[in-house]
């Protein structure tokens, strides 16, 4: 290999995941372990739990990644891994891990944000240059911010109280939907977004969040609040146990879904706003960037295009496959950081690093 060769691993939530890259990208090999099965059945994530599946198979999976990439640890030119933000106890093993494996070979170690991963993947699929607005939407996060370099990020807005993904995996849970036949290997986000096609919205004019705040930040609390109301309203009315509504299903889906979408569409227009108001896009070919877990939701993805269209803003968003977590992200990231020297730590330095919040 003539390339620089990086190593990237990512434990931050419920995904196990790792990578080779080389230094223009191309993945030469990848592995990813999900737990969502697991905690679908627990109905959410257990932090010990998630712990422990991250421990079963780190080894196994940087080990699948390496073999698949034809790569031995002596060629790698560093190990990227994902330090925060995420859970303490899941972001403890890729560190343990990767703390051993670099002090074992010798190589480098670049710390990575797991946001500013998310916010950069683009970047590997698409010649998109800095600036750009990337909106990230995901179970543990939202936010809207101006990528202006490798390191350097703008943050507009993040959300207050909960993510979008965790307000629908909680209604989701709410309705029982993974007793739904069609919904049974769903995440709460896919199993609303397929019942929302047979529903409709305006039986359920649930309120927008945060109408009269002036800033670019989300709520979805309120939402969820609304929502489970809702529920108990009717199922109160057709006198059924809690969890077994049937008539209106589709229909509460499909206005959650749409006051999630209509919200986040609102906010990053506002966003898209500031920043034309104040330079901070390019004049030619400005770029939105839709990414995380929710980005995959394609009536989400349809009222941020309208929002781009109407502003003359280019959406791009990732395949569903990059949009979630796994460790391509990250070792994309560290070579972003090993070409521009950004970031990288000797082997010996003790990594509980915390790089700057985007
Ligand atoms: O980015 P991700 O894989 O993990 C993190 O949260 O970091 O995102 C997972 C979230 C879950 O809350 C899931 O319900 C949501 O993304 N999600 C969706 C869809 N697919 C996954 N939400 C709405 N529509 C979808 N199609
Ligand atoms: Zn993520």
């Amino acid at each position: 290999f003539c390339s620089r060769l990086v190593l990237g691993i990512e434990t931050s939530c419920d995904d196990t995941g790792a990578a080779v890259l080389d230094e223009k990208g191309a993945i030469l090999g990848e592995s990813l372990h999900s737990q969502k099965e697991v905690h679908l059945r627990t109905g959410g994530i257990i932090p010990t739990v998630a712990q422990r599946l991250h421990r079963e198979n780190i080894e196994r999976v940087v080990q699948e990644a390496l073999e698949r990439s034809g790569v031995e640890p002596s060629q790698l030119s560093a190990v990227a891994t994902t330090v925060k933000p995420g859970l303490a106890l899941s972001l403890g093993i890729g560190l343990e891990f990767s703390q051993r494996f670099v002090r074992q070979h010798n190589k480098p170690f670049i710390p990575i944000h797991h946001m500013e991963a998310h916010a950069l993947t683009v970047r590997m699929l698409h010649p998109v240059t800095f600036p750009f607005l990337v909106l990230l939407i995901s179970g543990g996060h939202s936010l809207l911010a101006v990528a202006r370099g490798v390191d350097d990020f703008l943050l507009l807005g993040h959300n207050l109280d909960e993510a979008p993904g965790d307000t629908l995996d909680k209604v989701a849970r709410r309705l029982s939907l993974i007793k739904h036949p069609q919904c049974t290997t769903l995440s709460g986000g896919q199993a609303i977004e397929l019942l929302a096609k047979d529903g409709d919205r305006k039986r359920f004019p649930f309120k927008t969040p945060m109408g009269q705040t002036p800033d670019c930040c989300f709520s979805f609390a309120g939402l969820r609040n609304q929502v489970t109301m809702t529920i108990m309203k009717q199922e109160a009315e057709e006198g059924v146990e809690q969890g077994t509504l049937l008539s209106c299903v589709n229909d509460i889906a499909a206005a959650a879904q749409h006051t999630v979408a209509a919200h986040l569409a609102k906010r990053t227009h506002r966003a898209i706003l500031f920043c034309k108001a104040n330079g901070l896009l390019p004049s030619s070919n400005p770029t939105l960037v839709l990414s995380g877990g929710v980005a995959s939701n394609l009536y989400i993805r349809k009222a941020l295009t309208i929002i781009s269209e109407t502003t003359g803003l280019h959406l791009l968003c990732p395949p569903a496959k990059f949009c979630t977590d796994n460790g391509v992200m990250i070792a994309w990231n560290g070579v972003e950081r090993l070409r521009e020297g950004k970031g990288i730590l000797s082997p010996n330095v003790d990594i509980c690093y915390e790089p700057k919040a985007p």
